[in-house]
Parts: C-alpha cells; structure tokens; sequence
C-alpha cells in the first residue's frame, strides 16, 4: 500500500465521524491494491474498530463471489471499514443488510433519491446498481466491510457492459456530491445502525430493511450455488436472508444472487 500526501483531508474527515464507535482514523491512499486486504492487515496488526481505508485508486478491487471490481478514480468512493462486533458469530451476518441500508440512506439523504437495497448486497436506484458491499469476516475477530459507490460520472463515463444495469448518484440527481461527504454520511448512519444491533434493538431495523429491499413482491430469479430459486420475493430475515414464495412452497435463501426481477405481470421495474 502506497500513502501518499492527497487533497483528501482525511484528518477533518475522521473528526466529522461524530458516532459512538465508529470514529476512524481514515486513512487515504492514493492508489493501493484493494482496500479490504489492507484493512485485514491493519485488523491483525490490532488496528482499532472504526478504522477506515479509503483508495482513489485500487488496482485488485474484488467484488462477491471473487470477481473482479474497478472503480473510475476521483468518480467512485472505495473505502474498507472494520467492525469487532462483540456478539456471537451466528449473529454477523446480520451486519450485510445493516451496512447496505447505511449507504442507500445516506445515498438517499444526500440525492434526495428513492434508494433502496437488492439482496443480499447491492445498493440501486430504479433497478440500476449504485453501490454494492463486500464483507469478509473473520469471526470472532473482526469483520472488514468494503463499500464501492459509483458517485460522480455521467451515462458515457459507465463502461458500456454497465449501462443500463448501472447508475451513479450525478446521473440520479444531477448533483455533484463530494466523496468525502458521502463517506461520512455512510459511516454516521453505519454507526448509528450497528449500535442497534449490538444493543439487540434490531426491530427498527428489519423494518427498515423491509422497507428498503427493492425485490420484495417481485417476481425473481436467484442463483444459490449450482441451482436456481425462481418465485416472489416475499420478505427479507435479520440474518440476512432472503424468503422466496416459490411454487412448491417457502424457500429461505441465506447466501447466493438475485439474477433477474420483475413485476409479478411480467413487466421489468421502471
Ligand atoms: C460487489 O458489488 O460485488 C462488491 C463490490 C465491493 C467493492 C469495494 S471497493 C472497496 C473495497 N475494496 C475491494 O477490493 N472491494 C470493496
């Protein structure tokens, strides 16, 4: 990893963290090779909870399910954030709807925008990808959340496999939003939703998720593994789970994609 001296002001940035636990440091790189295996290293280094890596650049971006992730330098936010939940590990994966309902309110706050979630992890604006989260944990240590969102950029500016099937937040609300703002608005409200959790007061937040997750009442595809669950999205768990109305009856889908989403006459989402 390569830190170099930037425009990022990380240090006024870590000071308008203003949660109970997530406070920082941000840490800024230039140009690094992925900021999650940075902060991986920093965890087993003993780096403390809050600890946040931010890239202009990353040159090994991953994204789930060991594809390959890049983001456009200066135009999307890649940043790493590292939780030591103090809960047991059959409880962590409540941590990936929580975090994807962080960004698209702090999204949906700074755009004004109807931002929503899609299962498991990608945060959209009318059916188009804006944000999507990669969570590695290393239970019962620490658990380093990757968060890359498409923040500046007009339709030209997508690469032309994406369009369509992708968005940024210029092109949802005609604004420029600055990175560093975004960043801090992500973590505040991350913060402010992880403190629920670790309270055991998640009520409010599957309720949030609920009212977030775009799949609901639609017809999906989802791909588990080798096979595929095909039904209506009927209701999302606090562990993460997707439940699918299939037609040989309730399927819970814990880890895996949604393909394709439709309304339930066949028409795809406006
Ligand atoms: C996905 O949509 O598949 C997840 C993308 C996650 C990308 C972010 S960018 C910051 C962090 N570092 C990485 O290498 N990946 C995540």
């Amino acid at each position: 990893m390569v830190k170099m001296a930037t425009p990022f002001d990380a240090e006024a940035t870590t000071e308008r963290l203003t949660g109970a636990r997530l406070r920082g440091p941000v840490i800024y790189l230039d140009s690094t090779g992925s900021t999650n295996d940075d902060l991986r290293q920093l965890a087993l280094e003993g780096a403390a909870e809050g600890t946040v890596v931010m890239a202009g650049v990353q040159t090994a971006g991953r994204g789930r399910r060991g594809r390959e992730w890049h983001g456009e330098a200066g135009r999307t936010l890649m940043f790493s954030v590292l939780l030591r939940p103090g809960m047991p590990a059959e409880r962590w994966p409540a941590l990936g709807p929580l975090t994807g309902a962080a960004v698209a309110v702090a999204c949906a706050e700074l755009s004004g925008a109807d931002v929503g979630t899609k299962w498991p992890n990608d945060v959209v604006y009318a059916g188009c990808k804006l944000a999507g989260l990669l969570l590695e944990a290393q239970a019962p240590h620490f658990a380093v959340i990757g968060v890359g969102i498409n923040v500046q950029g007009d339709e030209e500016s997508l690469p032309a496999e994406l369009r369509g099937w992708a968005t940024t937040l210029e092109l949802v609300c005609g604004k420029r939003i600055a990175p560093q703002e975004l960043l801090v608005a992500v973590l505040n409200a991350l913060d402010e939703r992880y403190g629920l959790l670790l309270e055991e007061q998640s009520a409010g937040l599957l309720a949030e998720q609920r009212r977030l997750e775009s799949t609901l009442g639609k017809q999906v595809v989802a791909s588990v593994g080798r096979s595929v669950v095909e039904g209506v999205a009927h209701d999302v768990t606090g562990r993460g789970e997707l439940i699918v109305l299939t037609a040989g009856g309730e399927v819970v889908v814990s880890s895996g994609e949604v393909q394709s989403v439709r309304d339930r006459n066949g028409d795809l989402p406006a």
